[in-house]
């Protein structure tokens, strides 16, 4: 029909990753539905969304691959890495054993995922400032070590979602 949904010059594969309840799908809703939902039920598997990208007079569309932080729905994670150019790797600022975990999701996509993907380290709920546990520091630390963009974002708030989004896909092209 020729809408602006179906024409298309790329498609890109992207991943959401990082440890249960950090907020992967909500950031997801958030970028590609601009929704918030307080009382969101765990990913079971692997969901998908997709977004349009004007880049220059070109439309990238963004599939973008929401993974299950629970440990028991994780057995067949190299699928969810192949051919991914981009991921999201999410921790909750509120839980600092949530970052601790971010370096063994870095190894398994380093592992699993492709050489040259585009890493963007997302500390989210930044709008629950009384209940920080990880300063915006030992995020930007962390993401310089490991040579990783960083950003803190709020889902609920709607605060760097698009940001993060746009960094890690104006990177990929
Ligand atoms: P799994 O699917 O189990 O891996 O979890 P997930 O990372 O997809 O987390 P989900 O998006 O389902 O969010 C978990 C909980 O955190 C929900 O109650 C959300 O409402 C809440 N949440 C997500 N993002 C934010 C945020 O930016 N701020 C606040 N305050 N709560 C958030
Ligand atoms: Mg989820």
């Amino acid at each position: 029909s020729g809408s602006f949904e179906e024409e298309c010059d790329y498609l890109f594969k992207t991943v959401l990753i990082g440890d249960s309840a950090v907020g992967k799908s909500n950031l997801l809703s958030r970028f590609a539905k601009d929704e918030f939902h307080l009382d969101s039920k765990p990913t079971i598997g692997v969901e998908f969304a997709y977004r349009n990208i004007k880049i220059g007079d070109k439309i990238a569309k963004a599939q973008i691959w929401d993974t299950a932080g629970q440990e028991r729905f994780r057995a067949i994670t190299s699928s969810y890495y192949r051919g991914a150019l981009g991921a999201l790797l999410v921790y909750d600022i509120t839980r600092r054993v949530t970052f601790e975990n971010i370096r063994k999701w870095l190894q398994e996509l380093r592992e699993y995922g492709n050489r040259d993907m585009v890493i963007i380290l997302v500390g989210n709920k930044s709008d629950l400032a009384d209940s920080r546990e990880v300063e915006a520091e030992d995020g930007q630390s962390l993401a310089q070590l490991e040579d990783l963009c960083f950003m803190e974002t709020s889902a609920k708030e709607n605060l760097n979602v698009e940001d993060a989004f746009l960094q890690m896909i104006t990177k990929i092209f």
